[in-house]
């Protein structure tokens, strides 16, 4: 029988709350872990069917998972079932020796390290507790553990920021040799409290963010990664393939399994998303119950939708069989003529200027 191949499971605990950030996260809750940890393993247990019976990914998100206490994410890390690639998110500052050992030796391939920045004065706008030492520290940890896959997170667009502060993080970034990173434009949700306290300069970081992705592409390129999605880029030598194998996974519109508060799954023909709700998640699963859940069906003119718009993100052709009902064909020329994509055998790649202008081509190609 067939199933999802790649499992997402979220941990939502932080120490403290970054203004910028719209994720699904509860601060604290110390008391609440080892009660998280057992309703995420009846979760998976009501779900197991979902699943195929051998994995290829496993990706642990937050939240902070690194800030769970270390005997439950171990606990869970060591019931969770295997995957050739298992990447657990974390914060700088809580990466010890012993919590970088406590990974490795339960299985984890692959760290995510949230940087976001090397410039005080910018993680202090971000309100972040880890500074550019915290980044570098961890690293080592990760390496004298025997971590060959790491991957570091920066955004850009940060109020304050300037095109030289960019140069900067990029270059500390660099010296850390990472092999895997991920470069973003800083999101502002309106109505905020980070919105509110930084509008204007929002506004003026609004007016780089399109050189400033220029010089995250140039930059990284240059140094000999692959910018192989919109945001992502891994070293291309030494014959293993670094992409963020989970990440790509949805890309290429493949079944996932999402399990704990705010968690997607994605399988066949329906998306479901569990409540965001802590108390109400940890009651239902601790009565037997499944966990309240939005449902929505997806229709196959939705699937090929979703498809377009997220296998282009890519560097590799986006095959046309199956999803050309949901390209509009005048679009498609027009797109072409322009040299913003590329046509042949039956598959489609962006061009370079083509993934610059990103979404507003997909946008252009849709029926
Ligand atoms: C799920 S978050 C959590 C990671 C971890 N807790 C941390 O803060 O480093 C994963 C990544 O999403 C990115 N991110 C979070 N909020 C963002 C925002 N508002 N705009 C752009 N990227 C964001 C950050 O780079 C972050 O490292
Ligand atoms: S630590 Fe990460 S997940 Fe938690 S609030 Fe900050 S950005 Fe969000």
């Amino acid at each position: 029988m067939s199933g999802a191949r790649h499992l997402y499971v979220h941990l939502p605990f932080c120490a403290q709350r970054c203004g910028y950030c719209d994720f699904v996260t509860v601060v604290g809750r110390e008391g609440q872990h080892r009660a998280y940890v057992d309703a995420l393993l009846r979760e998976l247990e009501q779900e197991s069917g979902a699943l195929a019976g051998e994995l290829e990914t496993v990706f642990l998100g937050g939240g902070t998972p690194t800030f769970t206490a270390l005997p439950e994410l171990v606990r869970l890390l060591d019931a969770l079932p295997a995957g050739e690639e298992v990447t657990v998110e974390a914060n700088p500052e809580t990466v010890t020796a012993e919590l970088a050992r406590a990974l490795h030796a339960a299985g984890v391939t692959r760290v995510s390290l949230g940087a976001q920045s090397f410039r005080p004065e910018l993680l202090q706008v971000l309100e972040r507790v880890a500074g550019r030492d915290d980044v570098r520290r961890a690293v080592h940890h990760l390496r004298d553990a025997g971590f060959d896959n790491i991957s570091l997170d920066l955004v850009y667009g940060i109020p304050g920021q300037s095109a030289a502060d960019l140069e900067a993080d990029l270059g500390d970034a660099l010296a850390l040799e990472p092999e895997h990173l991920s470069c973003y434009e800083l999101e502002a949700k309106p109505g905020t409290r980070f919105t509110h306290a930084w509008g204007e300069e929002l506004a003026r970081q609004a007016d780089a963010m399109e050189d400033y992705f220029e010089r995250v592409v140039a930059r990284l390129s240059e140094a000999g990664y692959r910018w192989y999605e919109t945001a992502n880029f891994c070293r291309a030598a030494g014959g293993r393939d670094l992409r963020a194998h989970h990440n790509l996974g949805y890309w290429l519109g493949c079944d996932y399994l999402g399990i704990g508060i705010g968690a997607v799954s994605t399988i066949g023909s329906e998306r479901r998303r569990n409540t965001p709700r802590l108390g109400r998640y940890l009651e239902a699963l601790a009565a037997g119950r499944s966990p309240e859940r939005e449902l929505e069906p997806l229709d196959d003119a939705v699937r090929a939708r979703e498809r377009v718009m997220l296998g282009l993100r890519l560097d590799e052709p986006l095959p046309l069989a199956g999803i050309r009902h949901a390209l509009d064909p005048a679009g498609l020329a027009r797109v072409e003529s322009l040299g913003l994509a590329e046509r042949s055998a039956g598959a489609l790649t962006l061009t370079e200027r083509g993934r610059f202008l990103g979404g507003a081509v997909t946008a252009e190609l849709l029926a």
